[in-house]
């Protein structure tokens, strides 16, 4: 069985929080931020956008470029971290708006791996005979838990939502996919409060514990690391090599991280898709948004082969292996 990547959507709230505006909230500076990460700007949600918003937005631009209509698609995944609410899911909620009655729809938590992850299960579900399109958006509002006052992680995150769909199609387009977790890492990159553990009360507020916690050194040498090990699973499977890879799409975490995973795969950086300097750390969003506009300005053709890997909370790994075009 056959399954490609039909279409792409992005969607991006138009507030840009450059660098020289944290340098007026916390001690920081422009050098030290492009420098450590390659960022110089994000995106900041208005306080009436929430992440099913980007979500419907992105999911409609994927179905109108893929030329499927909503009530076709028999799956719908959300992957995120900051749903509009614990519950029901955000999928739930795009899935009423976008009117696709006949999906099922869930949110999968595995942080910024999520829309990897996402497309992964979505790719095994449509075996089924009877399904043939799955919507996966990745979406994240970082800044609804990110603490303005935390120079170690307020500079790092942005809001974006990037959607995919995919479906049957009669040449290959998914070749392979590789997906991996180490709980063992899952007090590197956390938030405290809010569920069954520590619920919402006027200490855990006072104490911060609603903002997202990063152990950011350790999660930097982890990811460093399992880039290059999740390319070169997802080639072997494929009897593929580097020089096969037409786009390579990492994470978009730290530019020093990337740029690492470039040198050790030997892939330059014309092949490679960079948004991190213009929208920061969009956890699950950040490799769709990066697919979908790379669409947009022209540069993925068909047949193209193109690589995709991330990590992320959990800690996950994974990535997936695929070829452009559709028929
Ligand atoms: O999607 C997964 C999510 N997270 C990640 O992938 C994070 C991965 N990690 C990273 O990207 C990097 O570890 C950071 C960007 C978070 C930090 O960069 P670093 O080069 O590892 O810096 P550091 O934490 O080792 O700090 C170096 C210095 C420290 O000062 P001293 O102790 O050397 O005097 C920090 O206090 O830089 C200081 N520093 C800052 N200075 C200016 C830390 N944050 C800032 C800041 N502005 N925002």
């Amino acid at each position: 069985m056959a399954v490609q990547v039909r279409g792409m959507g992005h969607a991006l709230p138009d507030k840009v929080l450059n660098n020289f505006d944290l340098e007026q909230m916390v001690e920081t500076n422009d050098e030290w931020i492009v420098e450590r990460t390659g960022i110089k700007e994000r995106r900041i949600a208005d306080s009436n956008t929430a992440t099913s918003d980007l979500c419907f937005e992105a999911a409609r631009m994927a179905l109108e470029r893929a030329g499927v209509e909503a009530e076709e698609l028999d799956l719908i995944i959300v992957a995120t971290v900051t749903p509009d609410m614990m519950f029901p899911s955000t999928a739930c909620i795009i899935q009423q708006r976008l009117g696709a009655s006949k999906a099922a729809a869930f949110d999968l938590s595995a942080g910024c791996t999520g829309f990897i992850y996402g497309v992964t299960v979505a790719e095994r579900f449509l075996s089924a005979p009877d399904c043939r399109y799955a919507l996966i958006v990745g979406a994240d509002v970082l800044s609804r838990i990110t603490d303005f006052t935390d120079r170690n992680t307020c500079i790092l995150f942005g809001d974006g939502a990037g959607a995919a769909v995919i479906g049957k199609g009669s040449t290959p387009g998914i070749l392979s996919s590789y997906l991996g977790a180490d709980g063992s890492g899952a007090d590197l990159l956390y938030l405290p409060a809010g569920g069954s553990r520590i619920p919402v009360s006027h200490e855990t507020i006072e104490k911060k514990l609603h903002f997202v916690r990063m152990h950011g050194n350790e999660i930097f040498r982890f990811a460093s690391k399992i880039m290059v090990e999740i390319c070169e699973k997802l080639l072997s499977r494929a009897e593929l090599d580097y020089n096969d890879v037409d786009v390579f799409v990492p994470h978009q975490a730290n530019l020093r991280i990337i740029k690492t995973a470039m040198k050790r795969m030997n892939i330059p950086p014309e092949k490679t898709l960079i948004n991190i300097d213009q929208f920061g750390n969009m956890s699950a969003a950040s490799i769709p948004v990066a697919l979908s506009m790379a669409y947009e300005e022209g540069l993925l053709k068909d047949g193209q082969l193109i690589l995709a890997a991330a990590f992320g909370a959990g800690l996950t790994y994974g990535g997936i292996l695929f070829r452009w075009g559709r028929n």
